[in-house]
């Protein structure tokens, strides 16, 4: 394990009730003015939206909607929230929706108190922002975990960038199964998967020593799968649904990347063909990531066997063929809660991007094998 500063701001409210629990303690502590933001209308016809406004007018809160917020959110859409928090004196943003409503959130909170574009500061400058609207965040899909860190990903559609860019942590989280029911299966699963490869990405990160950060990533990663499968006979588990919003919050909250270099090269990878095809995030990986361990787990056979025996219970006593065995397992999985394994699966049939993905990839510094562009660009090929 490498040395650590470890700090965590972020008040987390779990369970039935959490947004009365959390609202009725937290809103006081703020002016009158609550941004009210939010996605394409999932939580106006799930109720989520009705609760909250009573809560606010309960506080007697003035509230401005900011909504529309897409799935992978654009800068050019953070741009409006933040001219529109500005121009409304914004002094709290809640945030109600999944991980694209929280990142677009998060940099709208920096850029309404930042003259200079915070992209260009912190992509050329290299300087965070320092400054926020406060922000509170209600999830209504679980998997990112978004909601428990301060990086945001955001599609700069004018660079062709799907990048993180970096903005507000939030105040207060709110996670109360209830508010996922309404999501669909699919996206369900897709978020767990993206937690899953969470825990992986930092997992297959370095250090590969006993460390209890990834004892803790392995009980994780056994939880979401677990609750994964539940989902998948009983999509109205709420129990399971609640074990994935937590797994997700655990995943993203620092916890299991302490004392690590993380990996991420499966997000890098994805981030960009996002930028190029709006994917969803989740399938993404979901097809990536078998292809790309095939490929490192040669680099790394002790760790990914590791993996394989305790995530997988894979009895293999040889490394390489125990490695192999838990790549497979992990592909099994992937068909066994019905998301994709190949990118056509996906609706993505024009490869002609490819090479452009390969090509504007970050290479990530903690992958246990350094790749090169084009390798990237076979393993995209090879995910068609
Ligand atoms: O927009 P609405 O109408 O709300 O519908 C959303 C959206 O269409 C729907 N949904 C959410 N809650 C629902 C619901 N539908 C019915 N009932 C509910 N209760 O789900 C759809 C997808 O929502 P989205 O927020 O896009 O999904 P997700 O949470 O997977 O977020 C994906 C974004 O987060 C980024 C991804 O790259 C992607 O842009 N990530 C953010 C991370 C972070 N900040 O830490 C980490 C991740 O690795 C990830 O990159
Ligand atoms: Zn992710």
């Amino acid at each position: 394990m490498n040395d650590f500063v470890f700090s965590y701001p972020v008040k987390t409210y779990f369970g039935a009730g959490a947004a009365a629990k959390a609202l009725r303690a937290e809103l006081g502590r703020y002016g009158k003015t609550v941004m009210l933001a939010y996605g394409g209308g999932s939580i106006k016809r799930n109720g989520v939206y009705d609760e909250v406004k009573a809560l606010l007018a309960e506080a007697g809160k003035r509230v401005v909607e900011f909504s529309g917020i897409m799935p992978n959110p654009t800068y050019a859409k953070v741009q409006e929230g933040a001219a529109l928090a500005r121009s409304e004196n914004v002094d709290l943003i809640l945030a109600v929706g999944g991980g694209s409503v929280s990142d677009c959130c998060k940099i709208v909170s920096a850029q309404a108190c930042c003259d200079e574009d915070v992209w260009e500061m912190e992509y050329t400058k290299h300087q965070l922002p320092q400054k926020f609207i406060p922000l509170g965040v209600i999830v209504t899909v679980g998997g990112t975990g978004s909601e428990q860190n301060n990086g945001a990903v955001i599609t700069h559609e004018a660079k062709k960038l799907k990048s993180g860019v970096w903005g507000a942590i939030a105040d207060f989280a709110v996670l109360d199964p209830a508010y996922t029911m309404s999501a669909p299966l699919r996206q369900v699963v897709s978020g767990a998967f993206d937690t899953l490869s969470h825990c992986m990405e930092t997992y297959f990160g370095t250090p590969h020593d006993d460390n209890l950060s990834d004892e803790i990533a392995e009980a994780v990663m056994r939880a979401t799968i677990r609750a994964a499968r539940a989902l998948v006979k009983d999509p109205d588990d709420l129990r399971a649904r609640g074990e994935l919003l937590w797994a997700a919050a655990m995943g993203e909250n620092g916890v299991l990347k302490i004392g690590k270099v993380t990996d991420f090269q499966a997000h890098q990878i994805e981030h960009q063909l996002g930028a190029y095809t709006n994917c969803n995030h989740g399938m993404g990986l979901a097809v990536s990531h078998p292809v790309l361990y095939r490929r490192l787990c040669k680099a790394a056979p002790a760790r990914f066997a590791r993996f394989a025996r305790n995530v997988w219970g894979v009895n293999d006593a040889d490394d390489q063929a125990a490695a192999e065995a838990g790549i497979d397992a992990l592909a099994s999985f992937i068909r066994e809660i019905g998301l994709p394994s190949s990118f056509s699966e996906m609706g993505i049939t024009d490869t002609s991007c490819f090479r452009a993905v390969a090509d504007s990839t970050n290479i990530s510094k903690g992958c246990c094998k350094q790749l090169t562009a084009d390798e990237i660009y076979d393993i995209l090929m090879e995910c068609r």
